[in-house]
């Protein structure tokens, strides 16, 4: 039977996750919290994780290169929340969710980290952490960015379970779909269309850098700048050139 692990608070579903991986734990297996203490985010940064938000990680077989899980998790989950939830979500690379509204207004629903591992038998496996912001809760307004949640876009409740299943789903898709060639460029073409700031200038690391051109086939953002075209592997990347 595959591993379902629920808690109530965990300090970071993450790196039970990761613990379970290592020791050999299946594919879809997942640990889920309705909080953690210490959410992990890109970059060592904090993910705030208070109650009503979704946190959940899954184990994956690795694919290789393992860079373009990210995205293409993300182009999934953007899919299952449209088809299941009705909301329209684009994606700030390399994993941010981000909804937009008619008016073209913005916030970020949810994010996304992969972790690789080696499992104790030598199998590559990765982890995929996801955090989806379901319920409005009040710190989730605090600066950078500003946050928005399912239940905001939906004008109705949204059950935690029902977005678990959405994300279980995505991810395991994503994951399949990049045992291939022909899949890694679906997965590609697939977030390309979702890019959150196409066209638009952009800043990288809070430096303005040029123009968000789009996505590459190995998974890095290219940008138009005034040297020619760079592509970007790592970064936060933030169209717009305001503040
Ligand atoms: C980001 O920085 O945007 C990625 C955030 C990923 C947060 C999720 S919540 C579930 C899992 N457990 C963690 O500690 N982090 C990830």
């Amino acid at each position: 039977m595959i591993v379902r692990e629920a808690y109530a608070e965990l300090p970071s579903t993450q790196e039970r996750a990761v613990e379970l991986a290592r020791a050999g734990a299946e594919d879809g297996a997942v640990v889920v919290a309705r909080r953690q203490s210490l959410g992990r985010g890109r970059g060592g940064r904090r993910w705030e994780s208070p109650e009503g938000g979704l946190y959940l990680s899954v184990v994956v077989p690795a694919p290789r290169p393992v860079g373009l899980l990210p995205l293409a998790i993300g182009a999934e989950l953007a899919e299952g929340l449209r088809c299941r939830h009705g909301v329209r979500i684009r994606l700030k690379w390399p994993n941010d969710l981000y909804a937009v509204g008619p008016g073209g207004e913005g916030g970020k629903l949810g994010g996304l980290l992969v972790d690789a591992v080696r499992a104790e038998g030598g199998s590559d496996r990765a982890v995929a952490g996801i955090g989806v912001n379901v319920r409005a809760a009040p710190s989730l307004d605090s600066p950078p960015a500003p946050a928005v949640a399912l239940d905001q876009l939906t004008a109705r409740a949204v059950a935690l379970e029902e977005v678990e299943r959405t994300v279980v789903d995505a991810t395991l898709s994503a994951a399949r779909t990049l045992e291939s060639a022909e899949g890694e460029r679906a997965a590609v073409a697939r977030a390309r269309g979702l890019l959150y700031g196409a066209g638009e200038p952009v800043r990288v690391d809070g430096r303005p850098v040029g123009t968000l051109l789009g996505i590459r086939e190995d998974g890095a953002a290219l940008l138009g700048t005034p040297d020619g075209p760079r592509a970007l592997f790592v970064g936060e990347l933030r169209p717009g050139y305001g503040p």
